[in-house]
């Protein structure tokens, strides 16, 4: 560092870039950096050194951890004024809050908040995925080879080594999550939390040279790619928030873990699997709506516009904003508007994964470079949930996609079970207005027969009867169109004839934030 670097500063002379140690970032990723760390600085708390808890109306008042963690990449690479200084004072916080008793089964976990009760206490029972989560683990520990890849001499040595001990201790953590055991879920189809801990492990395998560590981060890829290999698809399927968490984990494992002598099985294959990914998702896309056609193993939303999905984040970092939003909302407007904060962390790997991905793969993304119609058939399987693969195909047009998958599950809901998430048949138009009207089935069986062809869907119930019933989300009319839906030809935009064996005129309920005749869904 300059020795008159903070005298320059004060001039206004250095630049964000100005850090001998900060990555160049391109205009994109440096945008995505700037507005998650000017949404990040309205929010954080100095005194506590940890960022308030946003988003969650009953979490006023209290602070986040996980996020706070994302927040030291920033500060990091941001590296103006203290912020070193206080990433480090951040890592320690954390870390001292870190659990240390190798008999809980939320060994090496992090809190979730830190006014939290100590989990295990009389008043805060151990509930997994609640007063406990197990990914949290490695969304961290992912979090933290980073910063001690790239910015490990701004921080005091202490302070290295305690990273290193606490990547450690969630990886030894980690290894306690066996999927159907003790209620833990994670098993190689859960894709984001899988990848995650399978690159924690051979990363902290090599470093720490636990030879039982890289083998079963080796053990941990096979299996991974054993279900990937059904049709070059990840499990956790079109899921617009979570195929960017696993991106995240292996582009760490691309970047980190490529460039040494025994590259880890997860390595050999990040730059393949991150391409295929992107090629997949690049025919999923409709540029004109700037969504993701469906279906979708898991969404928190029907409209992308609408909501903060990591996979906008990655295309926003590199093609810019304009190509992922139509009409930017103010992200407080927006659901799961807390997922900007990891915006530092994508913006430092974004340009680094970006040359992994053929150019003309990336212009399908462009507003100004739609393809055309197009049909995408793929497969995909995610056990034990589905009995077997799942066939999915996908119509898209300019201004309507139709997008489903065939399924023979165990269990409602998709592989989380999560009848709100999980969308297997989503149906999105291009209204007059330009925003985006959709429809999508709601889970009431766990089989369902789907096909698609230009401008029709077909969903058929195997193990269907004369009781069973077609339920689906609709969006409310644009503001200028009709309030009041009771019948299909009062839906904006879209002309809906209904065939087969049902009684076509539908049953229609309202599921509004103040009232309606139905709880809402979403
Ligand atoms: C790691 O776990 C050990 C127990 O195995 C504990 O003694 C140590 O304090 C932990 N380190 C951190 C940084 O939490
Ligand atoms: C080796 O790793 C496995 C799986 O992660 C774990 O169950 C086992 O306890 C580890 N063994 C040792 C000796 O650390
Ligand atoms: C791991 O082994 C290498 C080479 O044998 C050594 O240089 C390094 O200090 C070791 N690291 C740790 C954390 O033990
Ligand atoms: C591999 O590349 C990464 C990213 O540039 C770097 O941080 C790391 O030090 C490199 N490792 C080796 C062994 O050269
Ligand atoms: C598997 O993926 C390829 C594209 O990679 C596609 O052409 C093929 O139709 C898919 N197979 C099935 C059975 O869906
Ligand atoms: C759909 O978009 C195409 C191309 O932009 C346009 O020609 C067509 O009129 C649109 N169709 C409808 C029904 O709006
Ligand atoms: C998907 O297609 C394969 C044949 O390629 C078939 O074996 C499988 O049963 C189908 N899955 C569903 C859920 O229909
Ligand atoms: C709809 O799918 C069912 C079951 O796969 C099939 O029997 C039927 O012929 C299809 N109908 C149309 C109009 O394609
Ligand atoms: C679904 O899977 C189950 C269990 O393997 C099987 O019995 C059934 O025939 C499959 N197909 C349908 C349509 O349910
Ligand atoms: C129809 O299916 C439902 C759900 O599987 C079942 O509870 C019901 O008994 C069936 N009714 C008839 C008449 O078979």
């Amino acid at each position: 560092m300059l020795p008159n670097f903070n005298w320059l500063l004060g001039l206004g002379l250095l630049g964000a870039a100005s850090s001998a140690h900060s990555i160049q970032l391109s205009k994109h990723a440096q945008d995505l950096f700037d507005e998650s760390m000017f949404f990040q600085d309205m929010i954080y708390d100095p005194n506590a050194h940890y960022l308030r808890f946003f988003y969650y109306p009953l979490a006023a008042g209290v602070h986040e951890t996980r996020s706070t963690v994302w927040r030291t990449i920033g500060l990091l690479q941001r590296n103006h004024g203290d912020d070193a200084a206080e990433a480090a004072k951040i890592l320690e916080l954390v870390i001292a809050d870190q659990e240390k008793d190798t008999s809980k089964q939320w060994y090496g976990d992090y809190t979730v908040y830190p006014e939290q009760p100590t989990v295990g206490e009389p008043a805060y029972d151990p509930v997994i995925y609640n007063s406990w989560d197990p990914n949290w683990r490695s969304f961290i520990s992912t979090t933290l080879i980073i910063v001690y890849e790239e910015y490990r001499d701004l921080l005091p040595s202490h302070v290295q080594d305690l990273i290193l001990e606490s990547i450690y201790n969630s990886t030894v953590g980690d290894t306690y999550r066996v999927g159907g055991v003790d209620d833990d879920n994670l098993y190689p189809a859960y894709s984001n939390p899988w990848l995650m801990r399978t690159v924690a492990s051979s990363w902290t395998g090599l470093k720490m040279n636990d030879s039982n560590m890289t083998y079963w981060g080796d053990k941990w890829a096979e299996e991974f790619l054993d279900l990937y290999n059904v049709n070059n698809t990840i499990s956790e399927y079109n899921s617009p928030t979570y195929v960017g968490v696993s991106l995240c984990a292996l582009t760490i494992a691309a970047k980190y873990m490529t460039n040494i002598t025994n590259v880890p099985v997860i390595a050999q294959h990040s730059e393949q699997i991150i391409r295929d990914i992107w090629e997949v998702e690049s025919l999923l896309w409709n540029p004109m709506m700037r969504n993701f056609a469906g279906p979708w193993d898991r969404t928190y939303g029907y409209d992308m516009n609408n909501y903060v999905a990591i996979m906008s984040l990655w295309i926003w970092s590199f093609i810019g904003k304009d190509n992922v939003y139509h009409n930017p909302n103010p992200i407080g407007t927006m659901t799961h508007a807390d997922d900007l904060e990891i915006g530092p962390l994508l913006a430092v790997l974004a340009d680094f994964q970006k040359k992994l991905i053929p150019k003309s793969v990336l212009k399908r993304f462009r507003t100004s470079h739609f393809v055309g119609e197009h049909t995408y058939h793929g497969q995909t399987y995610a056990p034990p949930v589905d009995y077997e693969p799942r066939n999915v195909t996908t119509w898209v047009s300019a201004n309507l996609t139709i997008g489903t998958e065939s399924f023979n599950q165990s269990a409602l809901g998709g592989s989380r079970e999560d009848t709100t998430a999980f969308n297997p048949a989503v149906v999105q138009w291009l209204r007059s207005d330009g925003s985006v009207g959709y429809f999508t089935w709601y889970s009431t069986e766990k089989a369902m027969q789907a096909d698609v062809s230009p401008y029709a869907l077909n969903l058929t119930y195997p193990q269907g009867n004369e009781t069973s019933v077609f339920t689906f989300a609709l969006s409310s009319n644009p503001l200028g169109a009709k309030r009041d839906i009771y019948t299909l030809d009062a839906i904006d935009g879209l002309k809906i004839e209904v065939g087969g064996t049902v009684n076509p005129e539908p049953v229609v309920s309202f599921c509004g934030i103040l009232g309606g005749t139905c709880p809402i869904v979403q």
